[in-house]
């Protein structure tokens, strides 16, 4: 686990940019090409908008780069909780990746058939050794959940699948998610986690008493790969 600690949002951002180019450009070197999945919220954008500038644009292979998103909502693609849309508008309308390489995430024709919809996709695009995507972007709630793996959720314990489809009563919106099994499938995970909303969270996840069914991000520990913390000053505050 590498924990790094910025002064601000802007330079989080920066380093998470930079994370996802040289991911990227790795993945490409030794498989001829790189998964990475997104994450949602409101975090990423930021990084997003910086990946779509000079010299991220200019630098990652997106000719070669296949984009997954680690959970999404049940809302239409156009409606502003969706993060498909946040990540269309911030950098994927910006950049020269092929849309065929863009895998937005489906609850159509219900959440369990589009989980299981893509898992397929998955297992096709990581068929082969590891069986992993290169790159995982993921947040942070408030309350310890990653993705939209929520406190004591069934899917924090799904052991096979990949995906699952979750309810999340207090928003009252169905979501699709990767399951921690997958995600710890991956080269390397990055949590990007910002503002003072989330000391105590961080704090819980990474320094108290493991206890992942009311702190799911505690699950999160890539069986090969690295685990990267990119959180910002703020978010820090209450780490020892
Ligand atoms: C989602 C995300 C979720 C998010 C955290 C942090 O779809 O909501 O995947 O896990 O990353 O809730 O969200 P913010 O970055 O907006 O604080």
């Amino acid at each position: 686990m590498i924990i790094q600690t910025y002064p601000d949002l802007e330079s989080l951002s920066r380093a998470a940019a930079a994370l996802f180019a040289q991911q990227a450009e790795q993945a490409v070197k030794v498989r001829g090409r790189c998964g990475v999945a997104l994450s949602g919220g409101q975090t990423p954008r930021r990084t997003y908008e910086i990946l779509a500038q000079p010299p991220f644009r200019e630098q990652v292979p997106w000719d070669r780069t296949h984009i997954f998103w680690g959970d999404e909502r049940c809302v239409p693609p156009d409606d502003p909780r969706s993060n498909y849309r946040l990540a269309r508008k911030a950098l994927l309308d910006q950049v020269p990746l092929p849309r065929t390489q863009i895998h937005p995430l489906s609850c159509r024709p219900s959440p369990a058939a589009g989980a299981r919809e893509y898992e397929t996709l998955l297992r096709e695009f990581c068929a082969g050794t590891p069986p992993g995507l290169d790159l995982v972007f993921l947040g942070l709630g408030e309350d310890g959940h990653t993705a939209s793996l929520f406190p004591y959720h069934g899917a924090l314990e799904e052991q096979e699948r990949w995906t699952a489809a979750v309810y999340v009563p207090t928003q009252g919106l169905h979501r699709v998610t990767f399951t921690p099994a997958f995600i710890n499938q991956a080269a390397v995970v990055a949590f990007l986690v910002a503002g003072a909303a989330k000391a105590g969270a961080l704090r819980e996840v990474i320094q108290k008493p493991r206890d992942p069914r009311r702190l799911p991000a505690q699950l999160i520990n890539p069986e090969r790969g690295e685990l990267y913390w990119l959180v910002d000053r703020e978010a820090a505050g209450q780490l020892g």
